[in-house]
């Protein structure tokens, strides 16, 4: 008989204040996922690599699926479903669809979370292409859609611009 360890943890979600009892093998993806139906973040390479998971932490960008949601235990969490308000899509959602850097969709949410902590901390800064490259470098794209996605991160920070 295998015996599994459960603790109760409590996180804010996007704004709301959430208790769960969870398996303390889970990590936070397969919490967000399957405990909480948020299903924005995906499960892609699950090892650390593809960043399809990505969602903020305290404002950190982590990788979710090798985060153990235990360690999320009175942390703030920020995923791609909090991020549109009252119906309206966030500065970088919205740059994401103007610029077309979106194709099937599957590392949008996780790209999405990357462009957002990267330009909620470079307001002020001189920002170079290689400054995006690097901070995107967790994030893959399959449909390899980089032009426009960097487009789209261009228009996240300065979305005045034409
Ligand atoms: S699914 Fe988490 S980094 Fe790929
Ligand atoms: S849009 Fe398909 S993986 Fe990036």
């Amino acid at each position: 008989m295998t015996h599994h360890t459960f603790r109760e943890i409590t996180f804010s979600i996007n704004g709301r204040p959430r208790t769960l009892y969870i398996d303390m093998r889970k990590s936070l993806l397969e919490v967000l996922r399957e405990d909480l139906g948020l299903t924005g973040a995906k499960q892609g390479c699950g090892v650390g690599e593809c960043g399809a998971c990505s969602v903020l932490v305290d404002e950190v960008l982590v990788d979710s699926c090798i985060y153990l949601a235990v360690w999320a235990d009175n942390k703030n969490i920020r995923t791609i479903e909090g991020e549109a308000k009252n119906g309206k899509l966030s500065t970088v959602q919205q740059a994401y669809v103007d610029e077309g850097a979106v194709q099937c969709g599957f590392c949008t949410p996780g790209f999405i979370m990357a462009t957002t902590s990267f330009a909620e901390n470079c307001t002020g800064k001189k920002i170079t292409e290689d400054d995006i490259r690097k901070s995107h470098a967790g994030n893959l794209c399959r449909c390899t859609g980089y032009q426009n996605i960097l487009k789209a991160v261009e228009k996240s920070i300065h979305p005045d611009k034409e």
